[in-house]
């Protein structure tokens, strides 16, 4: 089998829970797409926290795993055989894409075709890439806290993957919002038109500075710890109130845990995608690595302070 006819492929793979120490390529052998499939040479798959947590074991109750296992769900590539059936989609289509089966961290990756959507030629490939998991959590998490113009959201890890993209489909519907952020992204975050607050030490006296005597309307927890009681300690109303991380305090306070689960379709995907060719979305792209790379990149990424997204190219 050789590797220009594509039989054979690299994907990143691990045998057993544990750290990044446990990450390897794998060259396996790729089927082709079945009936209603589509085979994708993948160009850009970005990397997110929850498949550190599945990959450390920590999630096995809700994301079962079956070793060797795989990772990744975002990627951008370029069509390279279509199955049976499939008509909207030919080789040489470029698309943006979502696996639900843990593998687009590899050079190639097999989707239903209702796992597709067409990238916008001028969408850079790493952002297209980073595209499903953070637009789909945002998209969810925005729509679940029934935000309009004029509304103040306060908002936490406001810089990272998620939630930069919260902060700019809260500015297109004319919502004002407060973001916790390390000092190194108050300049990102002023510019999308939002009021930086530093986490940590000074947090909550740092909000209520910034709402200048007005209430805050909803809080979108990115982040964990103690943020949702905060939204409640500001009288924000519980069901203004939604976290996509801290589910034991969303069970606590009657507050709201809308998430990828419940935006993750290709209608999605493409409205966001239509939104980045119109240049009212964009993905900050914090670094690259070669897919080879792939513990270095989780190594980044699980220090918590990535500023958008860390993008893995095969
Ligand atoms: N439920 C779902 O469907 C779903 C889907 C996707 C993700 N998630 C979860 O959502 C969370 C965010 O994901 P992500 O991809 O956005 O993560 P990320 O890109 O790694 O972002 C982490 C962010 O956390 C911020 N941060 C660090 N310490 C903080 C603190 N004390 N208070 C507030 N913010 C702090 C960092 O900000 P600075 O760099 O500015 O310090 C950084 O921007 C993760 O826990 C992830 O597992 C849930």
């Amino acid at each position: 089998m050789e590797n220009n006819q594509k039989k054979i492929y690299r994907a990143v793979r691990y045998d057993k829970f544990g750290g990044t120490d446990v990450l390897y390529i794998k060259e396996e052998i790729l089927n082709a797409p079945k009936a209603g499939e589509v085979k994708i040479n993948v160009r850009a798959a970005s990397i997110n926290p929850g498949e550190s947590a599945i990959r450390e074991g920590k999630m096995e109750k809700m994301f079962p795993s079956a070793f060797p296992s795989g990772q990744g769900s975002d990627f951008a590539g370029v069509v390279a055989e279509a199955g049976e059936g499939v008509k909207d989609f030919k080789p040489g289509d470029e698309v943006i894409g979502f696996s639900n089966d843990r593998n687009s961290q590899a050079d190639t990756v097999i989707v239903s075709r209702d796992q597709l959507t067409f990238k916008p030629h001028s969408v850079p490939w790493e952002q297209a890439g980073s595209l499903f998991v953070v637009g789909g959590t945002a998209y969810a998490a925005v729509r679940s806290v029934t935000l309009k113009k004029g509304d103040i959201l306060v908002l936490s890890a406001a810089a990272g993957g998620v939630g930069s993209v919260i902060v700019q489909l809260a500015k297109q519907i004319g919502v004002r919002v407060i973001g916790l952020a390390g000092k190194a992204n108050h300049d990102w975050l002023k510019a999308q038109g939002a009021i930086p607050v530093e986490h940590g030490e000074g947090a909550e006296q740092g909000i209520i500075a910034a709402l200048d005597g007005k209430k805050a309307d909803a809080l979108i927890d990115c982040f964990g710890s103690g943020y949702v009681e905060l939204g409640i300690k500001l009288g924000i109303e519980p069901d203004r109130i939604n976290t996509v991380i801290d589910f034991e305090a969303a069970k606590r306070f009657g507050t709201k845990t809308e998430g990828l689960s419940s935006a993750s379709t290709a209608g999605v995907l493409t409205e966001l995608a239509k939104m980045m060719a119109a240049g009212k979305l964009e993905i900050p792209v914090a670094r690259t690595y070669p897919l080879t790379e792939v513990k270095a990149a989780y190594n980044e990424l699980e220090k918590r302070h990535t500023h958008g997204k860390i993008v893995l190219i095969p």
